[in-house]
Formats: structure tokens, sequence, C-alpha cells
């Protein structure tokens, strides 16, 4: 299909005249808007003129093109890049191409010599692309062309102010290509051979005729297009000839030895071999690049030097970008979700709720008795810090971002969701970690409805081949998954994915191409667009919502899991599940093949009497309420350990207004412990009776137990010596 360029929004620099008249002329041919900048300088940079652009300009729009006008220099780049707002509304491509000569010998340079070549090449280029550089960011489309020429790539007599400022525009390039690739902005560099005003002092009059310039323009349209996906790479071209360009670097040899100081000599006697490119590798990355340096650092230091290891691990944490001790700790900007629910219901249907259950209906009609959101939207609100790019900006994470895969993720809600609002979210690298083959970021984020936490998501992130930098392998901050029980499962649900499902599940706010386009699927290796690791989570969730907690979204506490594989949409999901108290262990399958997809994965439910802390604060009037409530957390977390310590049950009533108002049992003494409210069962080893008010005192530590028993305060019946075991669960409340 022939390439276009209808929409998009192109910049020439320097196009009233020779190659960039050319590249302005193919482009608007093709339909994009073009802006035909030109100071209509002489060769050296003197003179100005409007002609040279405007008559450019005319002759795109006698064939029908859409072209305007533009005579600032490009050391005026933030004008340049104004004008095609003002013109267009939009920049998609900007081409540096403006360019002037000032040819002497090194020895007769003049400071203005230097000057004016650095100022028109190097800091034009700079100027007009960091003008257009945050619009490319935010439309997240940008190419960017840098023209540099064999001057400067070999060097030539004469132009030693233009090879530096042209290879100058290459070493800008090549770091643009780097900071614009998650925001598909592309920068690539070309060195053309072309006839053209600045050529003919050098060419004979036949080849300047002969190596026309619309040889070079179809290879800046095909870099400069959507579907090229080439990046940080160098080109020469002329009279219609195209190579690509790389670094080789022979192999090398180390010349100092273990324990001995390098000499001079040293260097001359290995000259030979270190210039040899038999078998020369290619590095194509600084970290390739310097990685193998340092390689050499343990190679000869490791066992001889204190302090070795640790350089080499600085130094490959400096190159490889990532230093734990400068992005934990960092934060995200904050990031805002509002929504409706039309958001709620499409996720909904993005996890595969069907109007075919009548039980799903609550998740999917807005007008329903118990109209809610699913829990685990609860990722939603908190991806969007991350969708914007946000982790490549923090400093210490300097790494390759498409090469990243969502390892685990973790959700804990403190209430239901809301079904619409404005929702907050703060984001935190907690930890990186280093896993040799890569690195791991755990990033935690909070979700906020005004001051209240509604939230909680760990993202664990993982980036192939940023691995080697020297971190800790584990972290104690990481939410752990955990192996399910050995035997067979409780319950099993099997349910469908549609072809369509990953279409339906990324409105929900994750764009990622992988996820819809074939050929970008292909690119990471897989036969087909695969489903969203995120889109199973949510299939199990609400599996072990409807198996276990009668479809309730507010029995839901948290969850875990592993990606281990993916899922191609249309595939069938396969949920096990264990339970285990209030935590149902999970793994899911792909029913056809059988692989595990979702692995060491759980969700944690409120009992259905543990009423959660906003249940509770709703009933209202009891204060203990939320000490309750956190002291069930803590048997959930430490039950088994506190049931070997004390060995007890404990009944509780606490009265308002002298009436029972609340009972609660603290079971110490059965299985890994629980608390539930109500009564025991059985008979309670021992009971205590004590108002809501005497209780939070006693709890906050302004009211001494012994004391309040002796005053009638606080009744105990059954074993009151027990009571003093309490301790080891009330003594850490002070802080509630
Ligand atoms: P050209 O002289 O025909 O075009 C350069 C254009 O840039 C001129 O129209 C000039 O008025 C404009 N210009 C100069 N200073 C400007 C400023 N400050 N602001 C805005 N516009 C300005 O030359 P040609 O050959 O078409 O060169 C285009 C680019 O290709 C230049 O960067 C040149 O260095 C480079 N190049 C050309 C080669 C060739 O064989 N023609 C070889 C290697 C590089």
């Amino acid at each position: 299909m022939a390439l276009s360029f209808e929409g998009r929004v192109v910049l020439v620099t320097g196009s009233g005249g020779g190659l960039g008249r050319e590249y302005a002329l193919a482009f608007a041919e093709r339909g994009a808007s073009v802006i035909v900048n030109d100071l209509g300088a002489d060769t050296k940079g003197g003179g100005k003129s409007s002609a040279a652009a405007d008559k450019v300009v005319e002759e795109i729009r006698a064939k029908g093109g859409k072209a305007v006008a533009n005579y600032d220099s490009v050391e005026d780049g933030e004008k340049v890049i104004q004008s095609a707002l003002d013109a267009f509304g939009r920049i998609d491509v900007v081409v540096n191409n403006a360019g002037i000569l000032r040819d002497r010998s090194f020895a007769r340079t003049s400071d203005l010599d230097w000057d004016l070549i650095q100022r028109v090449h190097l800091r034009g280029s700079f100027m007009v692309t960091r003008a257009a550089w945050n619009h490319m960011k935010k439309q997240k489309f940008g190419r960017i062309i840098m023209t540099a020429s064999a001057a400067g790539i070999y060097g030539n007599f004469g132009q030693a102010n233009y090879s530096a400022a042209k290879l100058g525009m290459l070493g800008l390039a090549n770091t643009l290509a780097i900071e614009g690739r998650n925001y598909n902005i592309h920068c690539n560099t070309i060195a053309p051979v072309a006839g053209s005003r600045l050529t003919e002092t050098v060419m004979t009059a036949e080849l300047v005729a002969s190596l026309k310039p619309e040889y070079i323009a179809p290879m800046v349209l095909w870099l400069c297009h959507e579907q090229c996906q080439e990046n940080g790479a160098l080109f020469e071209a002329g009279a219609g000839w195209i190579g690509k360009l790389r670094w080789e670097r022979s192999q090398g040899c180390i010349v100092r030895q273990k324990n001995q100081p390098m000499t001079p000599e040293a260097v001359r006697d290995q000259w030979d071999k270190i210039c040899d490119f038999t078998d020369a590798t290619k590095p194509a990355s600084i970290e390739e690049s310097v990685q193998s340096i340092v390689g050499v650092l343990s190679q000869l230091d490791s066992d001889g030097e204190v302090g070795a290891n640790t350089t080499a691990a600085a130094a490959a944490a400096s190159v490889s970008g990532v230093n734990p001790t400068m992005a934990v700790g960092q934060k995200l900007p904050p990031s805002t979700f509002v929504f409706t629910p039309t958001q709620c219901i499409l996720y909904a249907l993005g996890v595969g709720m069907s109007t075919k259950d009548p039980d799903h209906l609550r998740f999917l009609y807005e007008g329903h008795e118990d109209f809610g959101c699913l829990p685990t939207f609860g990722v939603i609100p908190s991806q969007a810090a991350m969708m914007d790019g946000g982790l490549s900006s923090i400093p210490g994470l300097n790494i390759d971002f498409t090469r990243v895969l969502h390892g685990e993720q973790y959700l804990e809600l403190y209430k239901p969701l809301p079904t619409s609002g404005t929702l907050t979210s703060e984001a935190t690298i907690a930890d990186v970690l280093d896993k040799g083959s890569g690195a791991v970021i755990l990033l935690d984020v909070n979700t906020y409805s005004g001051d209240e936490l509604i939230c909680f998501n760990q993202f664990s992130v993982f980036v192939v081949g940023a691995g080697g930098f020297g971190g800790n392998r584990n972290s104690e901050k990481a939410k752990a998954p955990l192996p399910p029980p050995k035997r067979a499962p409780d319950a099993v649900v099997i349910d469908s994915t549609t072809r369509d499902q990953a279409a339906l599940y990324r409105l929900s706010g994750d764009w990622n191409p992988l996820h819809i386009d074939p050929s970008f699927a292909a690119m990471g290796g897989f036969k087909a667009p695969i489903l969203h690791g995120l889109c199973s989570f949510g299939f199990a969730a609400r599996h072990v919502l409807r198996q276990f907690a009668g479809n309730d979204p507010s029995r839901f506490k948290a969850i875990k899991v592993r990606f281990a594989k993916p899922v191609m949409p249309g595939q069938s999901l396969q949920t096990e599940m264990w339970k285990e108290g209030n935590r149902i262990h999970i793994q899911c399958k792909v029913k056809e093949t059988d692989s595990i997809v979702l692995a060491g994965a759980y969700v944690d439910l409120h009992g259905a009497s543990d009423a959660s802390p906003e249940n509770l604060t709703q009933q209202g009037a009891l204060k203990s309420e939320l000490v309750f409530a956190e002291i069930g957390r803590r048997i959930k977390d430490t039950g088994s350990e506190l049931v070997k310590k004390v060995n007890a049950v404990f009944g509780w009533e606490i009265t308002k207004d002298s009436k029972i108002a609340a009972q609660w049992t603290i079971d110490l003494k059965n299985g890994s412990g629980s608390l539930h409210k109500g009564p025991y069962s059985g008979k309670a080893d021992v009971t205590i009776t004590v108002s809501d008010e005497d209780f939070m005192e006693v709890v906050q530590g302004t009211l001494n137990p012994q004391k309040a028993f002796f005053s009638g305060k606080l009744k105990v019946r059954g074993n009151i010596m027990l009571s003093q075991k309490l301790e080891v669960i009330l003594k850490d409340h002070a802080k509630l």
C-alpha cells in the first residue's frame, strides 16, 4: 500500500532549496501539511530573504498540496514550531536539514567560522527539536531526522567546523532515540550525497546534475512514516543507493596483569592485537559496550583486591542504567482518574461478565439495586500513572522500557470501590531487584478519593536484560505469591474468553498494542495479540467472588497473582480454588493446553461476619469496632503463632449506655486463630465485659486494666489469669 502522510504535519528546515525543497514537495505530494522553513541565507549564512520559502510553498500549492512558509532561523526553534502549531495545530515530523558551509583549513578557521557552523547545524537542530519534543511526547508520535554528513563520519579536509557539528548531531540523535522510544518518537540520522549549491564547489557540474536530491527524499519519507520502526540508526545515501552504518569493535586485548601496574610498553607490545578486526564485535548500546569493559574488572581483580566487586557492580549499575539507591523512594507524578458507571460496566464486560448470568447484572446495570464495581477494577486507576511512561522519567531507572513484562500484581481494597468519581494515585518505587537476567521494579501505588485511601496496588515489573547491576535479589517489601495446597482443588470454574476479549478489555485503559496489533505482537515473538494478564486476573477474581462470597464486592479484601504464561483471546480459563479460612488460593490454567497462566495466586476475603472497617464505621456507633478489625487482621497474619502462645478463647461484651452493644470472640485456641463478631459457640475460657469508652482507654494506655478491674469498670468471668495473656494482642494498639 502507498505510504500516506495524510493528517501529518511535517516541518522541513532549510527547505527553500536543495535537498530540503525536494523533501517538502515529496511530503506534500503524499498528503502532509508542510512547513517550508527557510531563512533565505547565502551558503555561508549571510543575507536573508523570504523568496526561497515562498517559492516552494507556491510550487506545493500549485499541485494542490498544503504548505505554509516560515522565515525564522532554526536558532529560533520555538518560533519555527509555533508556526506549525498556528497553521496546522500539531507537529508530527521534524526534518533538520538547514545548513551552511564555512570551509577553511583548520589553522585558518576563525571563531566566527566555528561558531556560525555550530549554531546553524547543531544548536539549530537542538532548538527546533526541543520545541517540538513535548508535543510529540504528548501525542505519543514523532519522527525526527538529523542531517549529518560524510565529512563528519570520515573527516574532510577544510571542514573541521562542519565535521564537528555534523557528528555532534549524530550524538544528539543517538540519545534522542533512547529518550523518545517509549513515546513512539524515533530519531534517525542521514548522511546524504546530492548535487546542490553546497556541493557545486566541490563536485563537477555533471556530478551535481546527476546526483539528484530526489534520490534522497524517498528514504527520508520512509524513515518519517508511522509504519517505520527504525530508531537511532545512521544511513548513507546517494544516487539511489542507501546503506546503514554501525560501529565495529576489535576483540581488543587486556594489557594489564593482576596486581601489576599497567605500562605504555604493554600497550605498545599488544598494539597489533588491539587493532585487529578479526572477529570484531558490534556493540549496539552503551550497556553492551561498557558491560564487557566492566567484566574485565572481575576477571582481573575479583579475588585479589578488596572492593573490586563493589566497584564492578557500581560501574555496571551506572551503565545498565539501574541504580537502586537513586531510584528507590522516588515518586511518579500523581495521576488522576475520573470515572462514571460506564467505566465500571465496561471493565466488567472486559473481564467476561455477561447478562447470561443473572447474578452479573449487579455489575452490568447501573439501575440495579445492588449496582457495584468489581473489586479488581482497583487496578485501573492506578495503572494510569504507569501508562503515561512515568517510569522512564525516574532517575536511576534508565532502562529499555520496550523490554518490560508485567510479572506480578497485588491489589488490596480498604473499602468497596465507588462507581463514579475522581481518584488520585500516588506511585512510589518501593524497590528494584536484581534477578540476574533482568531487573524487577516494585511499584507501590496508593489510590485516594480525596484524602481517603481506597486501595493499594503493587506492580511487579520485570525488565528483561536490565539485571546484573549488583542489587538485592529479594525484598521484604514484595508481596509474595503463595503456592496452593497439595490436595485437589475445592472448586473449579471454567469460563471461556471471547475472540475479542483483549479488544474489549483494552478500552478500560491498557493501550499496549501487543494486545491488538498483530504486527506488534509478532515483534514480541507472539503468533497473535495476547490477552492482558490483568484481564485473566479479573476473570479469576470474579470466579472466587462468585464461588466463595456470593458475588458481594464488600467481601473482597485482596488479591495476589504471578503472571506465568500468556493467554490467547478465545481460550478458556480454568480457575482452581482452595479455601483456607478466608484465604482462597487460586491457580488459573488455559483449559485447552493445561498450562498454568496465573500461579502462586490467592484472594483474601473478609469473613461473612468479620465486617470490613468500612461496614463498621457505617454502623457507626462503637469505637472499639476498629480495634477489633485490626485485631482480626493481626490474627490473620500471625494467628498460628498467637495460638501457640495464648491457647485460649476470649469472649468480649462491649457495652454502650450500660447495655451490651456488641459481642466478639477472639479464638486463639483452634486452627490458626480467628476473630468473629458474636458470642462463642461453646464456652469461652474467659469473658470480659467493658464499656466501649473504657475499652478504648485501656487500649490507648490511659486506663490501667488492673485498676479498671478493681474499680468495676472491667468485669471478667472464667479463667481470670488468662486475661493477662491479652496483652500479647492488645499491647501494640496504642497507636490506634
Ligand atoms: P542548500 O544550501 O541547498 O540547502 C540548505 C538550506 O538551508 C538553504 O536553503 C538555506 O537558505 C537554509 N538555511 C541556512 N541557514 C538557515 C537557518 N539558520 N535557518 C533556516 N534555514 C537556513 O544545501 P543542501 O545540499 O540541500 O543541504 C541540505 C543539508 O544536507 C545541509 O544540512 C547539508 O549540510 C547537508 N548535506 C548535504 C550534502 C550534499 O551532498 N548536498 C552532503 C552532506 C550533508
